[in-house]
């Protein structure tokens, strides 16, 4: 199996396997909630911030189950690509997008995750319901300029959700012939209104990548600062699920 490019780590800190890590919006929350962490992406990603391991998640993850080596890690978050459900490419998917022919990799992974033994959290945007809604996050929550709503399937464990404030208005950007402003931008796609690169790492709090592609894929780090904070905390009163 291939090894992570870098394996220094700080002892103390329990381990987290970042799998689907794109440049590490996740991975940074984790980081800031108290986790050394390691990322798998089928792409190179040489502007991902920790340990990284390149190749695909679903071998990864079965190597890592065979071996015993997912002994390390405390939990493992998930963000597997959401071309076959998400609402936000519904109706402009073809199938010559980055990822291919439309794959569900949602339900394998949970498999393998619920194989692996491990607490684990799938990541998906707003769309069918392939995952369960355990938790729903949302930028304004966090204060954010952006809103990006997202689910997450908890594995044996459960998280509080932070108050939902009013959202403070509209996403700025061109929809149906009218220009609509706003105190959020809109994280995908491209012109249109559509945030920059630099309101994007603004809007997100993202500031180690500039690639429009790993921003757009990106969950702000404040959403799995706050997964990995209630995590731990769990884990530190002993109600963790066995
Ligand atoms: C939605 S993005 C993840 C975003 C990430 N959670 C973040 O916050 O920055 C999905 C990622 O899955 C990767 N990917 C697609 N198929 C994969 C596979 N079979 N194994 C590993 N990574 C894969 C893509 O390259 C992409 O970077």
């Amino acid at each position: 199996m291939t090894q992570p490019t870098d394996i220094r780590r700080d002892r103390d800190r329990p381990l987290l396997l970042d799998l689907y890590s794109c440049a590490g919006g996740a991975s940074r929350g984790y980081d800031w909630a108290g986790f050394d962490v390691e990322g798998v992406d089928i792409r190179p990603r040489p502007n991902y911030p920790f340990a990284f391991r390149q190749g695909d998640a679903l071998t990864v993850l079965a190597e890592l189950i065979d071996s015993g080596e997912i002994r390390r890690y405390a939990m493992a978050h998930a963000s597997p690509p959401c071309q076959k459900g998400c609402a936000l490419t519904v109706g402009t998917n073809t199938s010559r997008g980055w990822g291919g022919r439309h794959v569900d990799l949602v339900a394998p992974t949970r498999e393998l995750l619920k194989a692996s033994g491990l607490p684990y959290v799938i990541e998906q945007p707003n769309g069918k319901a392939i995952i369960r809604k355990d938790l729903s996050l949302c930028g304004e929550m966090f204060g954010l300029n952006v809103l990006r709503h997202r689910n997450f399937e908890l594995g044996g464990w459960t998280a509080p959700r932070p108050a939902h404030p009013r959202h403070r208005g509209r996403v700025r950007g061109w929809r149906h012939g009218k220009f609509y402003d706003g105190p959020y931008v809109a994280a995908y796609g491209a012109g249109g209104g559509k945030a920059t690169v630099p309101e994007m790492q603004q809007a997100m709090g993202i500031d180690w990548t500039d690639v429009r592609e790993e921003l757009t894929e990106a969950i702000p780090p404040a959403f799995t600062e706050w997964i990995g904070r209630a995590f731990l905390a769990e884990a530190a009163s002993g109600q963790m699920a066995a």
